[in-house]
């Protein structure tokens, strides 16, 4: 873990204008990069950096944020991958916050680093049997060339063969220093209980490396030569402190740009049907390896595109499995395609019969939309049963209610509606049944969202207007918020001095008030945390959030404070409307606030009480309830018609 104080450090000296200049010279002098497209052209100004505020935005995609994720962006890194760029860039040295690693925890870092050492070490082993060894040129050259794998391929793969004695490996690595524990740990070699005598797990295989995001032997797969039944036809290296196969992809690293480039993943089952396609110009390509799908992997890919297409062949079991992948795929708010090859095709087989161009124009074509795929597997079950029927329009509904964002999925509504010839209404009052609208979230479609029929409600539009408010009152707090402020509710009360943050936490505080919109309140917590620090937490503070979301935020409310002037620079003009009369705005947004969630409150109540089966005292209470809110909610116009 980083510390904090190298985190500070590198706040405090990198530069976003350098670091973002930086990638404008890399795209200018040429190289392959993606990104940053509109700032070259300089007549549409879409891509803002403010020197003095150390923040950027691009128009184009909504995106802005801090110098770190500024890299997280162009890079696809994470946030503490993104601080070790930037520390090595200006010189910073990284001081590991040492003092929350425990004793074991060190160890097992020390562990993790001689496990990758040892799988570097290995996978140069491996290829060096195949290339350097006789064994391996007629036994493992030959397969791959029999299975028409180019050299250049192998050699990029780093692809690897293990001789078929018994303990080759582990004899070598046993010369090369490392310890039984640490050879057992990876699963190279296997030891009977109780000996130091150790044997190979991969003997007389071809090997396929696996390789993190970032390009490290995380550990290998072996296929047997001949396809005989007495042995598994892989062999895998089993999970260990740094291979974990639920969280990696076969592929991802070699794929990683082109999948950027292409905006979209091809995703297979196997190490062979990756290796094939990549091969026949298709590099877009990762493996789940046998394993079925996770959330982990889905969000790998996520980290380079929002488009997926899953690839199958086209037997019965495959495809209920598709089905579930589907889902999970469109749970992470992705696009999923999905492509059924020719009966007793593969993507292997299908690459290694046609050229490039062919293999592209049929994936073109035949990737369908989930829904168009999902309604002709299942539409050719059902025959015509209308009950049949009725439980695959369920099941479409059921897919569709996990899209989040409301737009897509009334397209999806429409055309599921069209291919089903179902009414939308129909299949939009199914969906109701599934999902409650969603506005716990900050997609920045939401309000759209919510505004959509035929969710709409009147109850909708209130939910929507408490979202504006919080919106409104952070945005206060976000950019005046550590402003003094003189104010009274009543003219005949001393107007006391205070800041507009605590002020509105004060106020808030008072009738134990939080945000409704669970991103909002996210702030919110940190803002009160702040308080209790002494520290007036504003944009700027927020700014520098590790979560991106929250700095995509911030940054939006700090470029509204400051006006636009030319694509370089932000000058800073003062937008005099929220920060004229602080004083006067702030107690508005409270009061309006207040006596939205106190109807909100009651309206609940009255819910209750209509709803019937609810005990005399129960019943009760809800009165004196409702009678105080109505009382406060007075209060609270009157305070509202007196704010000067
Ligand atoms: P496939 O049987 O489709 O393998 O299994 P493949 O990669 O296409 O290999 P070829 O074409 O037969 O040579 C798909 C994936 O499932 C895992 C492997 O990751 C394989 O790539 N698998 C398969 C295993 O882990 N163990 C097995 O015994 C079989
Ligand atoms: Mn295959």
């Amino acid at each position: 873990m980083i510390s904090k104080e190298t985190i500070d450090k590198i706040f405090s000296t990198a530069r976003v204008e350098e670091v973002i200049s930086d990638f404008i010279n890399l795209k200018k002098s040429g190289s392959n990069y993606k990104g940053l497209s509109p700032f070259v052209d300089e007549k549409t100004p879409s891509f803002m950096v403010s020197p003095s505020k150390q923040i950027w935005k691009d128009f184009s995609s909504g995106k802005g944020g801090n110098v770190v994720t500024f890299i997280m962006e162009q890079e696809h890194y994470t946030y503490p991958e993104a601080l070790r760029y930037l520390a090595k860039k200006y010189n910073i040295e990284i001081e590991e916050d040492s003092k929350e690693l425990s004793d074991s925890q060190k160890e097992l870092q020390l562990n993790k680093e001689s496990l990758y050492q040892l799988s570097e070490v290995a996978n140069e082993y491996f290829q060096n049997q195949l290339w350097k060894t006789e064994e391996g040129n007629t036994i493992g050259i030959s397969y791959f060339r029999e299975r028409s794998i180019r050299d250049d391929i192998i050699k990029q793969f780093q692809l690897g063969y293990s001789p078929k004695e018994w303990d080759s490996f582990t004899h070598f690595a046993y010369e090369k220093g490392y310890k039984k524990e640490i050879l057992e740990q990876s699963g190279l070699s296997i030891f009977k209980e109780g000996s130091d005598k150790g044997f190979d797990r991969f003997r007389e295989r071809v090997l396929f490396p696996i390789h993190s995001f970032s390009g490290r032997v995380l550990g290998f797969g072996g296929r047997i030569l001949q396809n005989n039944a007495k042995t598994a036809k892989y062999v895998n290296s089993p999970e260990s402190e740094i291979y974990h196969k639920s969280q990696v992809l076969y592929g991802l690293f070699h794929a990683k740009s082109f999948i950027i480039k292409e905006d979209n993943c091809y995703l297979v089952e196997g190490y062979m049907d990756v290796i094939s396609l990549y091969q026949n110009g298709i590099k877009n390509v990762v493996a789940s390896s046998g394993t079925s799908l996770t959330v982990e992997q889905i969000r790998l890919i996520k980290r380079l595109t929002n488009n997926i297409t899953v690839l199958y062949d086209g037997d019965q079991a495959g495809i209920k499995a598709s089905f579930r992948s589907i889902d999970m795929i469109l749970e992470q708010e992705m696009n999923v395609k999905v492509l059924l090859f020719p009966d007793g095709e593969d993507p292997d087989s299908f690459a290694r019969k046609h050229s490039a161009d062919e293999i592209e124009a049929f994936f073109k074509e035949n990737s369908k939309d989930f829904i168009q795929f999902k309604t002709d597997v299942l539409l050719k079950e059902t025959n015509g049963d209308p009950i049949k029927k009725a439980g695959l329009i369920r099941d479409i509904v059921g897919s569709i209610a996990l899209i989040k964002n409301l737009i897509q999925k009334e397209i999806y509504v429409k055309e599921c509606s069209r291919i089903l010839d179902i009414s939308e209404q129909v299949l939009f009052s199914e969906l109701a049944q599934l999902t409650q609208p969603n506005i716990h979230s900050r997609d920045r479609n939401t309000r759209k969202q919510v505004a959509l029929k035929p969710v709409t409600t009147s109850q909708q539009e209130e939910i929507d207007f408490t979202y504006k408010i919080e919106e409104d009152i952070l945005e206060l707090m976000l950019s005046y918020g550590d402003h003094e402020i003189l104010i009274n509710y009543v003219e005949e009360e001393e107007p006391y001095k205070t800041t507009v943050i605590e002020e509105i936490v004060h106020r808030l505080k008072e009738d134990d008030l939080q945000f409704t919109v669970d991103f909002y309140n996210r702030i919110y917590l940190e803002i009160m945390e702040g308080i209790e620090k002494n520290q007036l937490r504003t944009g700027e503070y927020f700014v520098k959030s590790k979560e991106v979301d929250i700095t995509e935020f911030a940054v939006g409310k700090l470029l509204k404070k400051y006006s636009i002037s030319n694509n370089w620079e932000l000058k800073e003009i003062y937008v005099p409307t929220l920060e004229q009369n602080l004083a006067k705005n702030t107690k508005d947004v409270i009061l309006k606030y207040k006596a939205i969630r106190i109807a909100e409150m009651n309206k609940n109540l009255a819910k209750e009480l209509s709803s019937g089966n609810i005990s005399e005292e129960r019943r009760l209470e809800i009165f004196n309830q409702i009678i105080t809110l109505d009382k406060l909610l007075k209060q609270i116009h009157k305070l509202e018609n007196r704010v000067i």
